[in-house]
């Protein structure tokens, strides 16, 4: 990759600090001096010099305190220095409380080492800059996180279910600097162990090995990482949690409301593992078990190592939301085994594993719930290739002078995914599967660019098997905007769906009435379709006529529900619009407050009422939550 402008004002803006703007408390004025020349290594979105020194383990000795709010203690930074002699170690920091810095001899005593925290550069932080002796390649930093760190979330014991505080974090895709001191950049890999204490009645897990079935009434738990992972999928939580197995490798951590549904819900998880493994080899990271969180958990699920964080909006009784967990599962291989090396590669992280997630789901449930899925994944797609940015509807964006954030959305997941179904077609499966399951052995724990990829599969597949793509298609994929005209080959197609539409049509028509529609046989997924094939087409009275035929606003499951909310908000709906206000202040997954809070904030008579429920609603919310809320509503830009 080559300097981009970013890459200059960043050089530019950490020299201006290190000179101008020193830390409030300027550490001990010992020589050398950190050099001020800092130049920014090939991700916009960290400060570190990974190409010249990095991390290649961490030791982390942390306390917790719940009342306060904050994890404090110290880490111990393992690095290695391939440019040997090079003298400084950057590190990201956000919102951190540094105390002291030592480099540590190879035979364990301190050294006091010169150190300086940059300017504050907003989301991305501050650059910690620190000395290195000759010799040195162990550096200790000792330092607390503070209660407004972005990548953690305090619940108080009145906002939960089991009546006492929780704490989680949710370090993707920048927010492990905001509570470690690290290289925070997925193309650095380290192993590493822990040690935290957190109050006696509560449980601590950790995204590692060494997660235990019950809570230790020291308080104090060890875990280990053998496997290098990068700094966002470092995880840990703590809360009032219990333990159930669901298979010999494979379990569910919940709060003791959740345990029973949960478990019965997530009773597949080992033979999703199993089937995941048959499909692109063996799963290498020891056990694997969910975390459920409290419902002000930002996402549907994060693919934290060993122990991926899942919501429990997708607890539906009937399991028919489990392609998250089947989602987060594949991050096993696509993702946490190989990496994208920046942001701008988030496709090979997300379209890989949405693809992966599809091929778990066949296996499950049949091609007919696959192709439902496929068909809501394109539909959703093409909406949003409609109104995104030029610059947003390619797979490999550049997202230099961007909020990584701004990575995560439909593209690089379905857009993604199609260009693999797309391969799936022009090779075949079995030639495909061979492909893929080489490409994750290959690159197994390495972090990879787009570019790596496409030189893999120019090798693998374009040159190996002649005829069936050009790496002109590829490329046209990866860098042009929008699908290719190609992506035709592969558009999905659900009978399911086609009967819903006929059905949806003779309703409104005229032709049937509610009575009529077979809906005990519909899936949740026709209901999706049903429901989103309504936008814009409903009154308040039909709505009352069809919850009286169906009761949709007593919906369990919260993708139906959310679709219903939506619809509600359109057509000024009074009983949705009751239960949209319960809605918002139980859940803070973000893909449905989001949109829930734009919608109002569009209506000329709910953004005034949008504004006072998410007031009450905010001390709930995650700070990724309350981010795009305020932004939905016009309260922040
Ligand atoms: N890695 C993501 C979670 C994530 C998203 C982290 C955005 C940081 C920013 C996770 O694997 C994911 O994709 N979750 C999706 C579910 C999936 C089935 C599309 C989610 O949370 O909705
Ligand atoms: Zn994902």
């Amino acid at each position: 990759m080559t300097a981009s402008p970013r890459h200059l004002l960043f050089s530019l803006s950490v020299l201006f600090l290190l000179t101008a703007c020193q830390s409030d408390d300027p550490a001990p004025a010992l020589s050398p001096e950190p050099s001020l020349r800092v130049e920014v290594g090939t991700d916009p979105h960290s400060f570190a010099e990974f190409e010249r020194v990095h991390i290649r383990h961490m030791r982390l000795d942390l306390d917790a305190d719940m009342n306060r709010r904050t994890l404090s203690g110290h880490v111990v930074l393992d690095l290695e220095r391939p440019v040997p002699g090079f003298q400084r170690l950057v590190l990201d920091t956000r919102d951190l409380d540094i105390r002291d810095v030592n480099a540590v001899r190879p035979d364990g005593t301190f050294l006091p080492v010169s150190w300086r925290l940059g300017a504050d550069h907003g989301h991305l932080g501050q650059p910690l800059v620190i000395v290195l002796p000759q010799g040195i390649e162990q550096v200790r930093i000792d330092y607390a996180s503070r209660p407004e760190a972005f990548g953690l979330q305090w619940l108080d014991a009145a906002q939960t279910s089991s009546g006492k505080p929780f704490m989680f974090s949710q370090s993707q895709p920048h927010y492990a600097r905001t509570w470690v001191p690290l290289q925070d950049t997925p193309a650095v890999r380290y192993t590493f162990e822990a040690t935290v204490r957190g109050p006696r009645d509560l449980m601590v897990v950790m995204g590692a090995a060494g997660n235990l079935f019950e809570r230790n009434d020291s308080g104090e738990y060890h875990f280990e990482m053998p496997e290098p992972i990068p700094s966002y999928l470092m995880a840990i939580a703590i809360g009032d949690l219990v333990f159930a197995e669901t298979g010999p490798r494979s379990g569910i951590y919940a709060e003791p409301e959740w345990i029973e549904a949960a478990a019965a819900e997530f009773d597949v998880l080992e033979e999703m593992i199993d089937i995941g493994e048959d499909l692109y080899g063996p799963y290498r990271w020891g056990r694997y078990d969910l975390l459920v969180l409290p419902p002000s958990f930002p996402f549907g699920g994060m693919e934290n190592p060993r122990l991926s964080y899942i919501t429990p909006t997708i607890i539906a009784g009937d399991g028919s939301l489990l392609g998250l967990v089947a989602h987060e599962l594949a991050h096993s291989w696509s993702g946490n085994l190989v990496t994208n090396a920046a942001w701008r590669d988030l496709w090979l992280n997300e379209g890989f594993t949405v693809y992966f997630e599809a091929r778990i789901m066949e296996r499950l449930y049949g091609t007919d719930v696959r192709d439902q899925l496929a068909v809501l994944a394109w539909d959703g797609l093409n909406e949003t290739l409609q109104t995104a940015d030029e610059r947003d509807r390619q797979l490999v964006r550049d997202l230099s002078d961007r909020d990584p954030e701004q990575a995560f959305m439909r593209v690089p997941y379905d857009m993604g995914r199609f260009f693999i179904d797309w391969l799936e077609h022009r090779y075949g499966r079995e030639v495909l599967d061979t492909f893929l399951r080489q490409y994750f052995d290959y690159f197994a724990f390495r972090s990879i660019t787009s570019e790596d990829f496409l030189d893999y599969a120019r090798e693998h597949l374009i040159e190996a098997h002649p005829g069936r793509a050009s790496l002109a298609e590829f490329e046209e994929w990866l860098y042009q905007p929008g699908l290719p005209d190609t992506a035709q080959e592969i558009r999905p197609r659900s009978d399911a769906f086609t009967e819903v539409d006929g059905w949806r049509e003779n309703w409104q028509t005229g032709v049937v009435g509610l009575a009529e529609l077979p809906v005990a046989d519909w899936s949740v997924h026709q209901w999706r379709h049903f429901l989103i094939g309504l936008e814009g087409l409903l009154d308040a009275g039909t709505m009352a006529a069809m919850d009286e035929q169906f009761a949709l606003v007593e919906q369990q499951n919260y993708e139906i529900l959310f679709l219903w909310l939506m619809r509600s908000i359109e057509a000024e709906y009074t009983p949705g619009i009751e239960r949209l206000e319960s809605f918002l202040l139980e859940v803070g997954r973000n893909k449905f407050t989001q949109p829930l809070y734009a919608a109002l904030a569009a209506s000329d008579w709910g953004r005034d009422w949008a504004v006072e429920v998410y007031q009450r609603a905010r001390p709930g919310y995650h700070p990724l939550t309350r981010q795009a809320a305020e932004r939905a509503l016009g309260l922040t830009d």
